[in-house]
């Protein structure tokens, strides 16, 4: 039943009459009657337009701007839209720099509603990660005409990921179906098919027609099959979360503050509640103390005993002189978060430059900042179909879903497996945009042994352990193009990698060295010895030499064997003619000449390795390529032995 033509969007009496929408002067609702909403959905599904008519029908928009912009519409000739109530509302927010302009409100009688990710902003799913981490619950928005796509799916699924548990599909556009009962069916049917695959339960599916105004305030009567409730009914039935008090105190903190001769120490409670005489401890760190006085945020002189509850900022003093900082996480001393530094998590990955394994990437968690070195990548999962893929590649590429370990160098503090949803989650940034979202599944106890000895200690600080990635191959095979290529891949990783070039060497540490048998097999010793110093100090050498005799070879690698040193060796192979053809420093001609004697190739031997980790055709394939190949051997060597297996399958 529309009460309203979109034509002539003045609210008809019935209308302000509707028992869930009380205009008239609603009493101010009290705080906890709060409900932060996401509004997801494929990008033509009508969200704008949801919207517009919410704040239209709770009369949430100044008196008269709706005819004011009908009255522009009438003048262009265009018909009027409710989304562009919230265009002209989200203007005008942006006029005002103390608003937020991703925030819109409306009210019904019983209930202030916060849209948080209003739509209309670039890069959707980036807001929806940070956005519907404090939401509340989520209307999912699916068109009736055109079903489910691939982006409702992604949304559900990142819903589900992010904890959030109250969810309401809406079917929009029911009018274009002619208010058909089987559409809403098999929509129902899909959804619910993919959601419960998901864990999720969606708490209501209400079929409505947003631009006619049918089943928000009340159920349409062009649709007397559905019996539930309408779309506002139906989100008054949802809990405003977290509840004010329960659960143990995670108080994060956001900043401490000198105020007179008193340390201030603010933060915000994201559980349990906080009162004056309480214990707490701050995490990671193990500080304790009790709360001296609590000065209610903003009104810093409005001191109270509190309980201040979860979802309030509060300011608090200590009784003892604390060093606290922001990133600490002021707790319950006898439940406290997790501290360590390595995890399991389910990471969606939303930019276009995968998520590599062995790369270092800055992760943020309430207000704590860390290095997070991606040390293995163990399922993927699409999260349009649900299906894993064969493999993982070592990557996790934009909308794909992941189980990850990662480790960062100082512990950080949380709470796993979606204990207190806030503080288990986190995202990973991308030249400092979010890159992906994820939540903590598990702490991995650090194998014992692992933090004793200097070399485990430079592995802790490096977050990687040194090896020797072992190149031969004729000259002009592409050793060095290919050792340079890989050396800026790792480093771009944040991995210490270095390249050991045999022309470099002979201009210093075997300057005195020439091209006889013996000789070489000199300079493979000298060179295996330094790579192998280099891998002890955590660095991942990338030894490029011709090495052209495979008992030289042999005993390089047995070297490191001996030494403990991860090893690998790479054939950089090309045929004879295709190097001679390249010639980059004319040494092939003047070995020609006769003007180099025991020149590889041509009056010397190359003995081609047998059984090498790698080998890299370099007049067939790409470079780029081939270093994506040996980067992945070079990380999955510089695991640790506690982890190397999670990237076996890369
Ligand atoms: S290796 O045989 O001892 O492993 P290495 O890799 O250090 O050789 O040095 C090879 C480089 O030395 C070549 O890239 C080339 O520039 C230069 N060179 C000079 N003389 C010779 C030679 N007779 N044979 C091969 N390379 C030579």
């Amino acid at each position: 039943m529309s009460t309203l033509s979109p034509t002539t969007p003045r609210p008809a009496p019935e209308a302000q009459a509707a028992p869930a929408a009380q205009p008239a002067a609603p009493a101010k609702p009290a705080p906890q009657d709060h409900l932060d909403l996401v509004v997801v959905g494929h990008v033509d599904h009508g969200k704008s337009t949801l919207i517009g008519r919410l704040l239209f029908d709770t009369n949430s928009v100044e008196e008269g701007k709706a005819e004011r912009i009908e009255a522009a519409c009438k003048a262009e000739g265009m018909e009027f839209e409710y989304a562009f109530l919230l265009d002209a509302l989200l203007e005008e927010q942006a006029q005002n720099i103390t608003m937020d302009t991703t925030r819109v409100p409306f009210r019904t009688a019983s209930r202030v509603f916060t849209i948080i990710d209003a739509p209309g902003h670039k890069e959707f799913l980036k807001n929806m990660i940070t956005g519907a981490a404090s939401a509340d619950a989520a209307v999912l928005l699916v068109d009736a005409l055109e079903g489910l796509r691939e982006q409702s799916r992604r949304h559900c699924f990142l819903l589900s990921l992010l904890g959030l548990r109250q969810i309401l599909v809406a079917v929009n556009k029911m009018d274009l179906v002619d208010y058909r009962r089987e559409v809403f069916d098999g929509i129902r049917a899909e959804l619910g098919e993919y959601l419960s695959r998901l864990g999720v339960e969606p708490a209501h599916f209400v079929p409505i027609s947003a631009k006619l105004g049918e089943g928000l305030l009340r159920r349409s009567a062009r649709m007397p099959w559905y019996t539930g409730p309408a779309l506002l009914e139906a989100l008054g039935g949802f809990r405003s979360s977290p509840p004010a008090t329960g659960g143990p105190l995670r108080m994060v903190v956001q900043d401490v503050y000198r105020f007179d001769t008193r340390r201030i120490v603010a933060g915000l409670v994201e559980s349990g509640s906080v009162s004056v005489g309480d214990p707490v401890e701050f995490v990671p760190g193990g500080k304790r103390s009790r709360v001296k006085s609590i000065e209610t945020w903003p009104e810093l002189a409005a001191r109270a005993q509190g309980p201040v509850g979860a979802g309030s900022s509060v300011a608090v003093t200590l009784e003892d002189e604390l060093f606290v900082e922001r990133g600490q996480i002021g707790s319950d001393p006898g439940d406290k978060p997790v501290e360590g530094r390595i995890f399991t998590a389910r990471v969606f990955w939303i930019h276009k430059t995968p998520l590599r394994i062995g790369e270092l990437i800055p992760l943020r968690i309430g207000t704590q900042r860390a290095e997070a070195r991606v040390i293995g990548i163990h399922r993927k999962l699409d999260a349009v179909t649900l299906e894993g893929g064969s493999g993982t590649g070592g990557e996790v590429n934009v909308h794909e879903v992941a189980e990850v370990r990662l480790r960062v160098r100082r512990a950080i503090a949380f709470d796993a497996a979606g204990r207190i949803p806030a503080l288990g989650r986190f995202v990973l940034m991308r030249d400092r945009r979010i890159g992906g979202g994820g939540v903590i599944d598990a702490l991995v106890e650090e194998q014992a042994g692992t933090s004793e000895g200097p070399a485990a200690s430079r592995a802790a600080i490096l977050g990687h352990r040194g090896c020797i990635v072992w190149m031969t191959g004729l000259s002009g095979a592409g050793k060095s193009t290919l050792a340079k290529g890989l050396e800026a891949r790792l480093l771009g990783s944040g991995v210490l990698a270095m390249v050991l070039d045999g022309d470099v060497l002979r201009t210093g540490l075997s300057k005195n060295l020439g091209f006889t048998p013996d000789d070489r097999s000199e300079n493979i010793r000298r060179a295996t010895e330094l790579a192998i110093h280099l891998a002890e100090a955590g660095v991942v050498v990338i030894a490029a030499f011709i090495s052209p005799y495979r008992a030289d070879r042999a005993m390089a690698a047995e070297r490191a064997k001996e030494r403990g040193v991860p090893y690998a060796e790479v054939y950089v192979n090309a045929p004879l003619s295709v190097c001679e053809g390249r010639d980059p420093k004319q040494l092939y001609k003047k070995a020609r000449e006769g003007r180099i004697p025991n020149f590889t190739g041509v009056d010397a031997p190359y003995e081609a390795p047998l059984a090498p980790d790698i080998e890299v055709r370099t007049d067939r394939e790409p470079a780029h390529e081939a270093i994506e190949r040996l980067a992945k051997l070079a990380i999955d060597l510089s695991l640790p032995d506690d982890q190397s297996d999670s990237g076996a399958n890369i």
